[in-house]
């Protein structure tokens, strides 16, 4: 029995020593020291064992079974080490490589330029950017903005309707009477966002986006507001434009105004350098940017309990379509082509 053990012992020793990896070590220690291995039976059943051979037996066995352990042990930790190294080695990161060749970022689309610019002239001269809701009240809508009850853009055809007193907004004006409630005057701010008309053809489209100006404080005068638009237009079509105000109406400004500015392709001229008429401006030398005027006292007075007493403010206010700021600068023919998603359109821009 004391062979058997030596033999078992010196089996083991060299299967360990010879170990490869950290797996096959365990798969030793399972099958010389294991439950059912034949060493630990063996220990086991050294009791039985008659009492002449039992304490050199079970000295043997017990010696074997430690030695066993502490080799394996060993053993473990060196074959740890050699495989950490080689994880290590494997994992290794070259951070000094250059990186994967650069993915091209996109671009705005046209109109969100175009919004980010006329933004940048606006905050530039002072003026604060505000957003408001898409879906609001007639009395936002067009009450307050002193639109007589019968007003044609109230008719279902020309408005969206929600419920019977919500629409889509028409257009960004019903921010002027918001922005007033939520502040007293001096203000100024400017109101880019969607807005929303059935109308559908080159140059309308179902939804649309405006940017509203409004600036109101004790002193405001019709020569703010031209100023303010001509150094609005100069920065968008270049230094060298004019605007002209051409007398209209609006329900919630008194004066009116539609802002025209001096045709940028053929300067101003109604001509083209060889003598054609300029098909841009018609030959009328002159393009229609915008609607704006002073803001009407009926208006102030839906806002006077939040300090806008019409006898002692004034201001003025306008709006823009986005589409039409950009499709003049850039020349677009068609408004729908925004929203076709080609990028053989929008890579054109940016
Ligand atoms: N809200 C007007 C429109 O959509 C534009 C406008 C704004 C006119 C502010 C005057 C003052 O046509």
């Amino acid at each position: 029995m004391i062979d058997r053990i030596d033999q078992l012992r010196s089996e083991a020793v060299a299967a360990i020593a010879a170990a490869p990896s950290t797996a096959a070590l365990e798969a030793l220690r399972v099958r010389y020291l294991g439950r059912k291995a034949e060493l630990p039976n063996l220990l086991r059943g050294v009791a039985e064992l008659p009492p002449e051979v039992r304490g050199q037996v079970g000295k043997a066995a017990n010696q074997a079974r430690q030695a066993l352990e502490s080799l394996i042990t060993q053993r473990g930790a060196e074959l740890e080490v050699g495989e950490l190294q080689e994880r290590l080695a494997a994992d290794r990161v070259d951070v000094t490589l250059p990186g994967s060749p650069p993915r091209p970022v996109g671009r705005h689309h046209l109109l969100t330029a175009t919004r980010r610019e006329i933004e940048d002239v606006f905050c530039g001269l002072g003026f604060r950017v505000v957003e408001g809701p898409e879906v609001e009240t007639v009395y936002y809508n067009f009450d307050a903005l002193n639109h007589d009850p019968a007003h044609p853009a109230r008719a279902r055809s020309d408005t969206f309707y929600v419920a019977d007193d919500v629409v889509l907004r028409t257009h960004t004006s019903p921010m002027q009477v918001r922005a007033m409630e939520a502040q007293p005057p001096p203000i100024a701010i400017i109101v880019p966002g969607r807005t929303y008309r059935p109308d559908s053809d080159a140059t309308h489209t179902p939804q649309f986006h405006q940017v509203e100006g409004l600036a109101v404080d004790e002193d405001i005068t019709l020569a703010d507001l031209k100023g303010t638009l001509l150094a609005f237009a100069r920065s968008i079509f270049g230094e060298e434009r004019e605007i002209r105000l051409r007398p209209h109406y609006f329900p919630f400004t008194e004066p009116s105004v539609e802002v025209d500015v001096s045709c940028f392709q053929c300067n101003g001229t109604g001509v083209l350098p060889d003598g054609a008429r300029c098909n841009l401006c018609k030959g009328t030398a002159w393009i229609e940017i915008l609607g704006s005027g002073m803001v009407d006292p009926n208006v102030f007075a839906h806002v006077r309990d939040y300090g806008y007493d019409p006898e002692r403010i004034q201001g003025f206010a306008f709006g823009m379509g986005i589409e039409r700021i950009a499709m003049l600068k850039h020349g677009v023919p068609d408004l729908r082509l925004f929203y076709d998603n080609d990028l053989r359109f929008l890579e054109q821009f940016g």
